[in-house]
């Protein structure tokens, strides 16, 4: 699929759908304004019959223009002029792709409404249409043997406006977002893979594949034996009971000149199979928990996309591969484990293993001597319980990092909610035999999840997103969402600003 700028000519767009969006104050925006005097009132006389409605996303076809060369006009309602902001345009975006969807549409030119300008700005505008569009088109085919009732695709997508600004902030725009589209493309399918091929092997072998694609990057796998070297026994403990090695993915990208300058670390999240262990899960969704390891996922679309976009900035990126089954090998409640960082644990569920594989890589990355450490988990059900399905819940122990996330995560409408974490939960995880038990009760259980990791990040700034919620999407369609690489992705290109100048 193309993305295209261009200077606005009705008459040279022929073959292409045109794209008209309308807010519903009455006012016909300037194009509207031409083509309805051009056509004798036909577009206005629409509107006041009725038959053209302007609520946000309401959507008109219209064939054959009266004295335009224009064969199909699709027009959109804005709604509220006042409301339309990112992810009211967001919306709109999407009713567009519906329609040309069913209409089997496969190129348009859509006219840069006015209205975008009060709120978003043409190169978010752009951004969003790469965003919205890819993710619209985007279907795993993967696995099936015969393709019916396929939708029609998209090939050219044109934005057209007069405004030369315009132009170059939306070419800008769509370099930036066809770069973090195929981002997100790279993480949902890696996710969507079923757990049999997607093993914590496989995923080293897309982390060295990456390194071969891009010279910026340097891929080490840390098998077993290794991470035994290392003294990694709670990521081994969670993997003990599968037959698939658990692997350690250290991705390195290095974007900046100065190239002691300090990386940010992402770590993954990579469970390419959570069955619970011994304190195994019920059988009902269980097939989804192929989808934890979306948080490696997640780290492996955000490198892809920073290193096509060579960001001036260094970033270490690390995939926690293992698999949590239950066999005559697991490690069982009950069990006590030392880790990487010396504090011994106490396995009270096998179930909460996320933190095990993630305490100790967390202890590893700090030989990169990290400017921030993020880490990216479907790590907790109670993140679901309390922030549904539609924020990420964000655990920090820096302000100033927390900060910049939120301010990320609203700038690319990725919605994150920062959770508290004090003393007082601190205490729903200390044991009696050992330093500290892996699952602390039912109650706040993301920030009891998110109070165990702080016991071995205090050596950098740190923060953890737990996607458990917003990662995916259940039942019928279900699928990985990629989620959260927009945000990480626009943090990241926040950072390398500092670098720029
Ligand atoms: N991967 C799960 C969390 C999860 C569950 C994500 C459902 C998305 C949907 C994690 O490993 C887990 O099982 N967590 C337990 C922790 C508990 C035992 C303290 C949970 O949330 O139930
Ligand atoms: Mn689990
Ligand atoms: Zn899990």
């Amino acid at each position: 699929m193309e993305f295209l700028v261009k200077n606005i000519d009705l008459a040279a767009q022929i073959d292409d759908c045109i794209v008209l969006g309308l807010c519903n104050d009455n006012q016909l925006s300037t194009v509207a304004e031409q083509i309805n005097t051009i056509s004798q009132g036909y577009i206005q006389d629409l509107i006041n019959k009725g038959d053209i409605t302007l609520q946000l996303g309401d959507v008109t076809l219209l064939y054959q223009i009266p004295n335009t060369p224009i064969r199909k006009l699709l027009i959109v309602g804005c709604g509220d002029k006042k409301a339309f902001n990112l992810n009211a345009a967001k919306k709109w975006l999407e009713a567009i792709c519906q329609q040309l969807t069913t209409k089997a549409i496969n190129q348009v030119s859509l006219v840069y409404p006015d209205v975008i300008e009060q709120h978003t700005g043409a190169y978010q505008f752009a951004r969003i249409i790469t965003e919205v569009v890819d993710s619209h088109y985007y279907a795993f085919n993967h696995f099936k043997t015969q393709l019916k009732n396929q939708p029609p695709i998209l090939t050219k997508f044109t934005v057209v406006t007069d405004k030369q600004s315009l132009q170059q902030e939306l070419e800008q725009g769509f370099i930036e977002g066809v770069a973090l589209a195929e981002g997100i493309v790279a993480t949902k399918n890696l996710a969507n893979l079923p757990p049999n091929i997607c093993n914590a092997d496989y995923l080293a072998e897309q982390g060295k594949a990456l390194a071969d694609r891009f010279s910026s990057i340097t891929t080490t796998v840390l098998g077993e034996k290794q991470l035994a070297d290392l003294g990694m026994n709670a990521y081994l403990a969670v993997g003990q009971g599968s037959n698939n090695e658990s692997k350690l993915t250290i991705m390195e990208y290095k974007g900046q000149s100065n190239s002691s300058a300090k990386p940010i670390v992402l770590v993954g999240k990579g469970l390419t199979f959570d069955s619970g262990g011994i304190s195994i899960k019920p059988a009902a969704s269980m097939d989804e928990m192929k989808y934890d390891m979306c948080g490696a996922a997640t780290v492996f679309g955000v490198m892809q996309t920073i290193a096509r976009l060579k960001l001036p900035i260094n970033v270490v990126g690390l995939m926690a591969g293992c698999e949590n089954m239950p066999s005559a090998s697991s490690y069982r409640p009950g069990d006590i484990i030392k880790t990487m960082s010396g504090q011994t644990i106490e396995v009270i569920n096998t179930d909460a293993e996320g933190r095990l594989v993630l305490c100790d890589t967390l202890t590893y990355i700090a030989r990169f001597d990290p400017e921030y450490v993020i880490d990216i988990a479907t790590l907790t059900g109670a993140c679901i319980v309390a922030l549904g399905h539609h924020y990420n819940g964000l655990i920090a122990n820096n302000d100033q990092l927390a900060e910049l996330l939120l301010s990320a995560a609203q700038q690319s409408g990725d919605k994150t909610w920062r959770l508290p974490m004090d003393e007082a939960f601190q205490k729903q995880i200390d044991s009696t035999i050992a330093d500290m038990v892996n699952a602390g009760g039912r109650e706040g259980g993301t920030i009891t999840a998110g109070c165990f990791l702080s016991r071995f990040t205090q050596a950098y700034k740190w923060a953890h997103l737990d996607i458990a919620g917003t990662a995916w999407t259940s039942g019928a369609n279900k699928g990985a969402t990629g989620r959260p690489v927009t945000m990480l992705v626009q943090f990241l290109l926040e950072h390398s600003k500092k670098f720029n100048d």
